[in-house]
């Protein structure tokens, strides 16, 4: 069998650096999508991925067209897409009564907007071959909110739903759609909380740390795995135990 095709929107991020090296050492080709703007970060990538089987495409999620026609460029160049891993994500913290408009709208546009934009040009071609992965990265705080995240945890519980009405349409043509919500982890986002309201977060994690992006590829791997087609439509929390629930 060819190897999986895996796409990974933010894919040079905090969590998708660690995502795309973990499918490419579970044998599959790895796509990372990004804005081309990241040109640093594009580098760090390149020098850090090199000898696996993955490649930079650059794309904004937030625009439906250029999803679009990334896809269509690695259909071209890499083959059909077996995996979407929605990962792309961004902060613009503050509380409501301060929030403005623009901290909104970029919020949902990349986080939630994304997910559309991406999954709705790939769904049609894992759907006629009969088999998809897609894996949602939402978030702790859109299952408990968080104070200073109204625009945050509404895309990230709006990806959950996303999630399980997908997962419906798509269950009889092999295809699964889960969603992982990580806790807070070892990345740029979460270092960039004051020290101060930081510190506190940690202390109320039960596991006593934060999470490593390692964890939560771990899970984003077995999601992904080709014997894991009776999970679906389920969110898979990664959160020291944050958020312990049913
Ligand atoms: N709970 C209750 N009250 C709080 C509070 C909290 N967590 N944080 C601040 N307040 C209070 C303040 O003391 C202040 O009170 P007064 O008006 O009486 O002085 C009031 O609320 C307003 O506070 P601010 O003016 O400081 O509010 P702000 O609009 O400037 O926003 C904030 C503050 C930057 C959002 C800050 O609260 C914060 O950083 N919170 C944490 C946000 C967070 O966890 N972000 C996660 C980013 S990482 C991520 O999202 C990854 C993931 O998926 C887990």
């Amino acid at each position: 069998m060819n190897k999986r095709i895996a796409v990974v929107s933010g894919g040079i991020g905090g969590l998708g650096t660690e995502i795309c090296l973990s499918l490419a050492r579970a044998g599959r080709r790895v796509i990372a999508l990004d804005l081309s703007a990241r040109e640093e970060r594009i580098a760090q990538f390149a020098a850090l991925t090199d000898g696996f089987d993955i490649r930079f495409e650059a794309a904004n999620v937030a625009d439906y067209d250029d999803c679009g026609a990334a896809i269509e460029r690695i259909v071209g160049e890499d083959g059909a897409i077996d995996i979407l891993v929605n990962a792309a994500g961004i902060t613009r913290d503050g509380s409501l009564r301060k929030m403005e408009k623009r901290a909104w709208d970029d919020v949902l546009s990349v986080n939630l907007d994304g997910v559309f934009n991406l999954c709705r040009h790939a769904i049609d071609g894992m759907a006629e071959r009969g088999f998809g992965r897609i894996v949602n990265i939402s978030s702790v705080n859109g299952q408990t909110g968080q104070f200073g995240q109204t625009n945050y945890s509404a895309a990230k519980a709006g990806m959950h739903g996303f999630t399980m009405a997908l997962a419906r349409e798509v269950a009889r043509k092999g295809v699964t759609v889960n969603s992982v919500s990580p806790g807070y982890c070892e990345t740029a986002m979460v270092m960039a909380i004051a020290d101060d309201i930081r510190g506190k977060i940690i202390d109320s994690v039960p596991v006593g740390r934060l999470g490593k992006p390692s964890e939560i590829a771990r899970t984003v791997e077995f999601l992904t795995a080709e014997d894991a087609g009776f999970i679906t439509g389920a969110n898979i929390p990664v959160n020291g135990g944050l958020f312990m629930s049913f």
